[in-house]
């Protein structure tokens, strides 16, 4: 009999826009595994992120997103979180024995990346500024709940996706 627990599980965290939909995808199509974003799931099921903050709050929203988060480690797979889903104590406590990755960028990397972006947190002047300073503010998170750190600032994402893949063949 096989079980969730069983199939090959791996969770990227990281800051935002540090690519962990585009390379998680990747990875799972390598794995041959499902992909789950926590996010994308919130919103099917909640509407959109920045309505969440706006009607309900931030709490509310690490409240759904814990509950999200799991849910997917319950089906197994790859699963991206948001990058704010390592602040709350319960959701790190789930993420206790499970292979995760964190997948960080650099600022002026960033940057691009962060262009047109709707994310509540860096709405207002200088989003790039605020991504930094949230940034420092959870990498002791990040480095916390993670065994492994890939930088995805410079290198093309199905590289990196490579790697974690190779990464993640290892550790069974
Ligand atoms: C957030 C990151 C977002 C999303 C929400 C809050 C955060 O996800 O969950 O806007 O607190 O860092 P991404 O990391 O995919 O941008």
């Amino acid at each position: 009999m096989t079980s969730a627990s069983d199939s090959l599980t791996l969770v990227l965290v990281g800051p935002m826009a540090a690519g962990k939909t585009s390379v998680g995808r990747r990875v799972a199509r390598r794995l041959g595994v499902a992909f789950i974003d926590t996010d994308r799931r919130i919103v099917a099921a909640h509407g959109p992120i920045p309505g969440i903050f706006a009607e309900h709050g931030e709490a509310h929203f690490r409240e759904i997103e814990r509950a999200a988060v799991a849910d997917a480690l319950a089906e197994g797979g790859v699963i991206s979180l948001g990058g704010g889903a390592v602040t709350e104590a319960a959701t790190r406590d789930l993420l206790r024995h499970q292979p995760v990755v964190f997948l960080t960028v650099s600022p002026e990397a960033v940057a691009d990346r962060l262009r047109g972006s709707s994310r509540p947190l860096l709405a207002g002047e200088d989003p790039v500024e605020r991504w930094k300073k949230i940034f420092e503010e959870r990498r002791g998170w990040y480095a916390e709940v993670s065994s492994a750190t890939f930088d995805t600032s410079r290198r093309p994402m199905q590289k990196i996706a490579d790697e974690i893949v190779t990464w993640r063949r290892e550790q069974r």
